[in-house]
């Protein structure tokens, strides 16, 4: 299992865990986390599953793909360390990442 750390729109931290091979969207969705809408389901063409990479171990992977990069360029709150969640497929190697949930757009 991997152990990822939350931090939530209102400031709120939670620790939840997923399985290696499934999305970082998937993984906030199956632990509950409904302030993440992630509308078109994970097809990279909503940007509604935008998170902050905070910290990770190894120093987690920031590139994301040029359609992932054309969506985040759409949102207002874009930072350097902006992902798509959906885009994110978890590996043992981001155990400890600590993720921000950006505000909606
Ligand atoms: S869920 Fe739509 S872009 Fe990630």
């Amino acid at each position: 299992m991997i152990d990822l750390k939350v931090v939530k729109r209102d400031g709120t931290e939670l620790s939840i865990q997923a399985n290696p091979g499934c999305s970082v969207m998937e993984a906030l969705r199956d632990n509950g986390l409904d302030e993440l809408l992630a509308l078109c389901g994970g097809c990279c063409s909503c940007a509604t599953c935008h998170v902050y990479i905070e910290a990770g171990p190894n120093g987690t992977d920031h590139v994301g793909g040029a359609d992932e990069d054309d969506l985040l360029d759409s949102s207002d709150h874009r930072q350097e360390n902006s992902r798509l969640s959906c885009q994110i497929m978890l590996d043992q190697k981001m155990d400890g990442m600590i993720l921000r949930i950006a505000p909606e757009d």
